[in-house]
């Protein structure tokens, strides 16, 4: 297990909200102890167990298969190897449809491990954010495309191309500032929407796939490996070949054994 460092949650997310405009925020995702240990290690500020394991780790179409118990599993593997970094849990689809539901969630998250719950949306979930900060639970919010609506609307697509659109989402990012989110996920979000956002608010924005003006950038860990080598989004770019380099080494390890002299 890996040993924590002296500085409580709350002031790393104190300190956190503090950088905004100072330093870009790092953000990676992870699912198990070995990743999240390493990462933390290399220094990124925040390890999201994303609900995007749904697809990362059990191999599912979409995130909306991952339940409430699949995620507490996933975050206290990482809480085991995470000693400095912020350790943030998605609220999985479902988990939060009404303020008791929320707390409940956000509260057997935290139990597993995790210093902050992230929930997708901004005004139609503001109740149930305000339950959960009420409580002393930190909240990240996240607003643009939301993975866990994939289905409802029938695809992943770039938000804030129209005008109403764009009213909406910096509506959403301003109710999210107001009520006291550490930090905001913009999601798919078009570039000049992004950093008229950034401007706006106090809490750090943190993009994924919405321009380079947030405050700092998150990405799924499969899609900076090259261990998902089914799809990578276009904004994504590898910086390691991961799946390449394990055929490779499972290749040498079969041709190794095979070619024993077993006498
Ligand atoms: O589930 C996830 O991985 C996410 C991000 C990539 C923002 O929500």
């Amino acid at each position: 297990m890996s040993e924590s460092t002296s500085i409580s949650r709350e002031d790393k997310l104190r300190h956190l909200v503090k950088s905004k405009g100072r330093k870009a925020v790092t953000a990676l995702t992870a699912y198990d102890y070995a990743v999240a240990r390493i990462i933390d290690e290399a220094g990124i500020d925040i390890i999201l167990v994303g609900d995007s394991l749904g697809m990362m780790v059990f191999g599912h179409e979409d995130t909306t298969k991952v339940t409430v118990s699949m995620m507490k599993h996933h975050v206290a593997a990482c809480r085991n190897g995470v000693a400095r970094s912020i350790l943030v849990a998605d609220m999985p689809y479902r988990s939060y449809e009404d303020d008791q539901t929320a707390i409940a969630t956000a509260t057997e998250l935290v139990s597993a491990g995790a210093d902050a719950v992230k929930l997708e949306g901004g005004k139609a979930i503001l109740s149930q954010i305000n339950a959960i900060l009420d409580k002393g639970i930190a909240v990240f919010g996240h607003i643009g495309m939301l993975p866990q609506q994939v289905v409802e609307e029938g695809g992943y697509k770039k938000k804030g191309k129209s005008d109403i659109e764009a009213a909406n989402l910096l509506a959403d990012a301003a109710e999210l500032d107001k009520a006291g989110v550490s930090a905001i996920i913009l999601e798919n979000i078009v570039g000049n929407l992004a950093k008229e956002i950034t401007e706006m608010t106090t809490a750090p924005t943190i993009g994924i796939g919405s321009g380079k003006s947030c405050d700092g950038q998150i990405l799924v860990i499969n899609d900076l490996l090259g261990s998902y080598p089914w799809f990578c989004p276009s904004f994504a770019k590898p910086k390691a070949n991961f799946a390449s380099d394990t055929t490779q080494a499972v290749r040498a390890f079969i041709d190794e054994v095979e070619n024993l002299n077993r006498e």
